[in-house]
Formats: structure tokens, C-alpha cells, sequence
């Protein structure tokens, strides 16, 4: 008789995706409808097993992407968020019924300091939580229930609602650490308690989502694993509110390096990871921080003497693991100005862009421009020229057509701009603090507004002089926060079509009035 290895379904940890939702919610970070069909995409095609698409109830935007990617996912369980309301789950349950295999995913803040909100007692929101799972049940066979803040609420009062839940008919319980307040020992403790005292807990998946306030949601969810969770709730480049929500990729890695001592498998293609992270980065506008583990610019860079001397002998001695297991390709000099379509479209490809006929004329003209002023382009440059590119493609209202600005220590600097405002260019000449400053008083000139700059950066993308530089740009308008960002060899002009794309995005946004009138926040639970 031979026995198998095959992993038994006991390891199997499902990877439950929230960037389209939790990571969506992070003020600032608002993709297109364009953005998320996309990035669901790449979702479903690195693995994914569960994809939630969004809040279906918040806004007609949401409901629409919601229930165009339920209709393309391919593999991917569609899932979307609902308040603990009939109405929500009923639209909720619209959305996601077009899926091959659809979830609905409701929710109502168990804490004390939640159940303040809707102002309930225990009792009061047990019969809730009976209805409205059971509403959800009585729609589709696939129903997942949160006690938002579980890890503040009582573990009476925990057991209690999660028992109701299973009873009511939910399949997936997910115990979220809304506030990122819990510690490993803590977070696996919770899990063992809720398996050992509630009644039919060993029937349904338990699932963990931690955000990582105090840096340990990574952590966090590891242990509720270990202790018996098989489904976690991450995003990609941890993205979120607030410090964020775990990492998809330092879960997924964790779990493959340290596969020794944890072992569960994941049904992630890892190779995947290095792409799908630059595209969140990309049309988020949240560049990922150089030393942020697995996707950071620095992970698998070895700086020091000491270091570069150790990899020369063995790439074991600081390496865990392979720099192509996530995708990373060598940042060698790639391109020149002589590189033809063919190789920018396999270099693209290598780094995770695929990309149509049409974009790749737009994206090879721009190539082009960039290799006659910058005569070594790597991997990096390529990378910021696509964020760059997409960043323009959602602007539809303002691009920069003509900028120069006189700079020096002679004030006042001064920017003379010719900006294409719907089609028809406009110029000015406006003065100011140094040339940036200089600028974004042009644009002002031309494009009155009142959002107010809350974030200027730059960054170098790669060594030299020639280097391009990236800037992003955040910007709030009556509680509203967008980012804009672009790449340029010429920092001053990086800065007006990073400030513009804010603007773009803001208009956008203020186009949205019919959604933003509807809009809830999933805090308000009614
Ligand atoms: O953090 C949280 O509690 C959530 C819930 C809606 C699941 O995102
Ligand atoms: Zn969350």
C-alpha cells in the first residue's frame, strides 16, 4: 500500500484576499473601476481562494465592481461585505450571486465599545445576529460572520454570538482583530477557546483578521493558524487603514520558508507576488517602503561589505529564500534605446506587466522618450514608467502639456505652465517658493480648487544623476484623500504631473455625488 503525501485538507490554509475591500477603505488609497476588475484579476489568477470585492451597499461604484468580477472570476470564491441588515445583505447577495461561487460576508461590532454604536444590549444584538445570519443562509449556502473587535469583546459574550452564528447557518467564522490590539499568544488563544467551547465549532472554518497597529498582524494571524484557524484575511502589501491589515505575502512566505514548523500549505503561485505588488503600489498610489519584508526595494539587497562578501560565497548565508520564489527577476541594466517592442514587451511581462497591443504602443513611445534622456533604463525605471502610465490613464481632465521654470538663488522662482483643462490647453505664469511651489501655484491659476496638500515626496528610483524621480502627492478635499503619482527624470516636472494626478483623481471623485450620498462607512452599523 502506498501512502500518500498529498497535504490533508486539516492543512490547507485558505487565503482570503481584502485589498479590494479593507485595503480599498484606507483613505487616499481609491482605485478605478478599471483598477479593480484588474487587480481581482491578478487575485484569481495567483491563487487566491477567496476574493472580497468590496462593500456592495456603499456606493453604486462598489456594487458595480463587485458584480463584474463576480462575473469574471475564474477560480476565486466571490465575496462581499454586509452590515448586520437586511437590506445590506439582500444587496450585498445582488452582487455576488452572478459568481461561480459566491459568499456573503456579514458582520456587527461585538465589543463593548461597538455595541455602543448601534445601541443594543447582548440579547438585543443575539437576535440580530440570529436574523440577519440567518437571512444571509436562507440567500446563499456560503455565508461568513465576523464579531467585528472580537478580540475586545467578553469571551462569554463571544461564544455565545459565534454559537448563534452556526447555528444560523454560517460556514465561515471570522474573528477579526479590528484595531490590531492582540498579541500571538493571545491570538491563538482566542481560537483554541472558541474551538473548545462552542458547539458545532469543529463543523466551520474559523478565520483570522488582524490589522497591524502594534506591528503584529503578520504574527498575529500565524498563531490564530497554528492554534487551529484555516483562513486568512490579508491584503496585498498589507495595505489598509491605518498601519493596515496583514501582509498576503509575509503570510504566504512565512508559511513557505518556515514550512518545518508550520506546516500548511497555501494555494498561492508565490512567482505572482512581485507583480501584483508593484500593480497595488501602483494604482493605490501607497509605495511600498524600501525595507518592508518580501516586496520592499531592499529585501533581498545585501548593502554591507560583510554581507555582499557572505553572498558571494553562499547565497545561503543571508538568503531564506530565492529572490525569483516571489517573481524578482535581477535588477541588471536591461534597455537601451535601441531595445526594440518585443524585448520591452518580455521585460514588461518578466516583471509582471501584461500588457495588450494598444497599451504597449503608448507604453514603448514613452520608453523611448525615457531611454533618449536616461541612457542606462533598469528595472526600476520601467516599473515607475508603468505606474506613471497608469496613473494617466485615470486622468481624463487636466494633463500637463508644457512646464518650465526658472530656479536658482534669484527669487522668485517662477513656472510657466501649459495645462490641457477637458481638451483646451490654458498657460500661465505664476511665482513662488522655489520651483515645486512655483508650479503648483500654476496649476492653482488654472485649476481653482481647495484640497489641501497633505503629503509631498520624492524618491530616487534607481542611483545617478539621470536617476528618474518619483513623486507622490497626497491631497484632501472635504474629507476626502486622493494620491497622485509620477516618475520623470526632471523632479519639477514628476511634482506637476504627480499634484495634477491628485486633482484627476479628486475630480473623479467629485463626480461620484450620487455614490457619495449613498456612501456608509461599515463603523455606522445601523
Ligand atoms: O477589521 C474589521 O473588523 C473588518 C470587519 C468588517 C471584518 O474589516
Ligand atoms: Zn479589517
Amino acid at each position: 500500500m502506498t501512502q500518500s503525501t498529498a497535504p490533508s485538507t486539516q492543512d490547507r490554509v485558505m487565503i482570503f484576499d481584502t485589498t479590494l475591500r479593507d485595503g480599498e477603505q484606507s483613505p487616499g488609497a481609491t482605485m478605478t473601476h478599471a483598477e479593480k476588475l484588474e487587480i481581482a484579476a491578478l487575485l484569481d489568477d495567483m491563487g487566491v481562494d477567496i476574493i472580497e470585492a468590496g462593500f456592495p451597499i456603499a456606493s453604486e461604484g462598489d456594487f458595480r465592481a463587485v458584480s463584474e468580477i463576480a462575473k469574471l472570476a475564474k477560480t476565486a470564491m466571490i465575496c462581499g461585505l454586509a452590515r448586520a441588515s437586511i437590506g445590506d445583505i439582500d444587496r450585498c447577495w445582488e452582487a455576488v450571486k452572478h459568481a461561480r461561487a459566491p459568499r456573503i460576508h456579514t458582520f456587527i461590532g461585538t465589543s463593548p465599545q461597538h455595541r455602543r454604536i448601534p445601541n443594543l444590549t447582548q440579547d438585543e444584538m443575539a437576535v440580530r445576529i440570529h436574523d440577519t445570519v440567518t437571512h444571509a443562509r436562507n440567500l446563499c449556502d456560503n455565508v461568513q460572520w465576523s464579531p467585528m473587535d472580537a478580540t475586545r469583546t467578553e469571551a462569554d459574550y463571544l461564544c455565545r454570538t459565534v454559537e448563534i452564528a452556526i447555528k444560523a447557518g454560517a460556514t465561515t467564522i471570522n474573528i477579526p482583530d479590528t484595531v490590531g490590539y492582540t498579541a500571538p499568544r493571545e491570538s491563538a488563544a482566542l481560537i483554541r477557546m472558541l474551538l473548545d467551547r462552542v458547539p458545532g465549532a469543529d463543523e466551520i472554518i474559523f478565520a483570522t483578521h488582524c490589522h497591524n497597529d502594534l506591528g503584529m498582524a503578520t504574527a498575529n494571524s500565524l498563531a490564530a493558524v497554528e492554534a487551529g484557524a484555516r483562513q486568512v484575511e490579508c491584503t496585498i502589501n498589507g495595505l489598509g487603514e491605518r498601519a493596515g491589515n496583514t501582509a498576503l505575502e509575509e503570510v504566504v512566505m512565512a508559511l513557505r520558508v518556515r514550512n518545518d514548523i508550520m506546516p500548511f500549505q497555501t494555494g498561492i503561485d508565490t512567482r505572482k507576488i512581485m507583480g501584483i505588488s508593484r500593480r497595488v503600489s501602483a494604482v493605490s498610489g501607497f509605495q511600498v517602503q524600501p525595507n518592508k519584508a518580501i516586496v520592499g526595494k531592499n529585501a533581498f539587497a545585501h548593502e554591507s561589505g560583510i554581507h555582499q562578501d557572505g553572498m558571494l560565497k553562499a547565497a545561503d548565508n543571508f538568503e531564506i529564500m530565492r529572490p525569483e520564489d516571489i517573481g524578482l527577476t535581477e535588477t541588471n541594466l536591461v534597455m537601451g534605446k535601441h531595445s526594440g517592442r518585443a524585448a520591452l514587451r518580455a521585460k514588461l511581462a518578466n516583471l509582471g506587466f501584461e500588457l495588450g497591443d494598444n497599451q504597449l504602443k503608448d507604453v514603448f513611445v514613452r520608453f523611448k522618450a525615457l531611454a533618449d534622456r536616461k541612457k542606462e533604463v533598469f528595472d526600476d525605471d520601467l516599473v515607475a514608467l508603468m505606474q506613471d502610465a497608469s496613473s494617466e490613464e485615470a486622468n481624463e481632465h487636466l494633463k500637463v502639456k508644457f512646464l518650465r521654470v526658472i530656479c536658482g538663488t534669484e527669487a522668485p522662482q517662477s513656472a510657466d505652465l501649459t495645462l490641457t483643462v477637458n481638451g483646451v490647453d490654458q498657460q500661465v505664469t505664476a511665482t513662488g517658493d522655489g520651483p515645486v511651489d512655483a508650479t503648483f501655484n500654476a496649476v492653482k491659476a488654472i485649476f481653482p480648487h481647495e484640497a489641501r496638500l497633505q503629503l509631498y515626496q520624492v524618491h530616487a528610483v534607481t542611483e545617478g544623476t539621470d536617476a528618474q524621480a518619483t513623486v507622490s502627492v497626497r491631497m484632501e478635499e472635504d474629507g476626502k484623500i486622493v494620491t497622485g503619482q509620477s516618475a520623470d527624470t526632471d523632479t519639477v516636472v514628476a511634482s506637476a504631473k504627480a499634484y495634477v494626478a491628485a486633482l484627476n483623481r479628486l475630480i473623479l471623485r467629485r463626480d461620484r455625488v450620487g455614490d457619495d450620498r449613498r456612501a456608509v462607512s461599515y463603523k455606522d452599523v445601523s
